[in-house]
């Protein structure tokens, strides 16, 4: 029997943060093993915010880098950029003339990436999630794993994938199930536990980079903002006190426990004892997704060659979907 289709992607915006390994590619890595996954660097989705051609280019490498060090597999699997499969971009125009104005206004993420100026926005911006929609869509994926913040675009995807069966009186696209993992769906800013920790947040203090040394993680964990009290027995002492349960959850989520265990463990401990062992924790893991991403940015020409390879076999999967669904909006066929 096939196994489901799994689709992400991920933005080549700066070094992935722990957020997003914990959130996101720890998670990847696993799936994995009960699904034909299609991973990609969603280049396209990062230029609706101004991108230095260079940087871009430059963090698209590096973000198929930390992939591949983290493990995902891409031979079994696919890993490509988006910009390499022109289906993505092609059905994408389709899904803005099916999404309505009303559905995108509601976008919490547009609300918050554009901020007070939102005449200033790209228009791609606004239209993001049907990029998204069509990222998936284009592939006939039916598991999302995403962070618990793209939720409600999936919901988009889903809204648009049934207006679309229905105006054109089909069931092409399927259903779309978002895969919410993990004990740490949501990490929190170092520097603010009530805000995610977020590759674009301008203080590097916030976040723990994947290419971060055990130095670096040391300090940003000393320098992470606490509370003075001891840690509780349970979680329910850990109500109101965000930064306190950002830092338990990143613990609870790198040693595979509940933050519950953690804490009857650690009840009583204040973080001056507590931060040293974050630390150490931390670097366990993220020590050798480092050293294997540098390893594999010394060949820059490798890590390209390998994401050609998975365009190509992407595009096999995606074209043929998205000339189907060109043929039932009424496009002549092209070729
Ligand atoms: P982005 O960095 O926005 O391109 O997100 C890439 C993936 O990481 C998505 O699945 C996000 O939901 C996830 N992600 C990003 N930041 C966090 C965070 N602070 N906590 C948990 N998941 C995150
Ligand atoms: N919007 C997602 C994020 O910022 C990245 C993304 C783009 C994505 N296309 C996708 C995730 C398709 C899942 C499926 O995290």
């Amino acid at each position: 029997m096939s196994q489901p289709r799994i689709f992400s992607g991920i933005q080549p915006s700066g070094i992935p943060t722990l957020g997003n390994y914990l959130g996101a590619i720890r998670n990847w890595v696993t799936l994995q093993d009960s699904h034909e996954c299609i991973w990609c660097v969603v280049d396209l989705h990062a230029i609706t915010v101004w991108q230095e051609p260079a940087a871009l280019a430059r963090q698209t490498r590096e973000m198929a880098a930390v992939l591949l060090a983290c493990g995902l597999d891409p031979v079994k699997h696919v890993l490509f950029a988006q910009s390499h499969v022109r289906a993505h971009a092609q059905l994408a125009w389709i899904f803005n003339c099916v999404a309505r104005l009303g559905w995108l206004n509601r976008m919490t993420q547009f609300k918050d990436k554009a901020g007070k100026d939102r005449e200033a926005a790209s228009a791609g911006l606004y239209v993001y999630p049907n990029l998204m929609a069509a990222d998936i869509l284009a592939y006939h994926a039916t598991r999302v794993p995403v962070g618990d913040d793209q939720r409600q675009h999936l919901e988009l995807a889903n809204d648009i994938a049934q207006k679309f069966n229905h105006d054109y009186g089909v069931a092409f696209f399927p259903p779309i199930e978002p895969l919410i993992l993990g004990p740490a769906a949501r990490v929190m800013s170092l520097r603010d536990g009530t805000r995610k920790m977020s590759k674009s947040d301008p203080s590097d203090q916030s976040r723990i980079n994947l290419n971060d040394d055990a130095d670096t993680i040391a300090l940003k964990i000393r320098r992470a903002k606490t509370d003075p009290e001891p840690l509780p027995g349970s979680e329910a002492g850990l109500a109101n006190r965000p930064e306190a349960r950002n830092l338990v959850g990143i613990y609870a989520a790198l040693a595979g426990v509940a933050p519950g265990a953690v804490l009857a463990e650690h009840e009583g401990m204040g973080f001056g004892a507590f931060k040293p062992k974050l630390a150490e924790v931390l670097v366990s893991v993220l020590g050798p997704i480092a050293r294997e991403t540098e390893r594999l940015l010394a060949d820059p020409g490798q890590i390209d060659a390998a994401l050609r390879t998975g365009a190509g076999r992407a595009a096999a999967i995606a074209d043929p979907i998205v000339a189907e669904a060109e043929r039932l909006v009424g496009f002549l066929p092209a070729g």
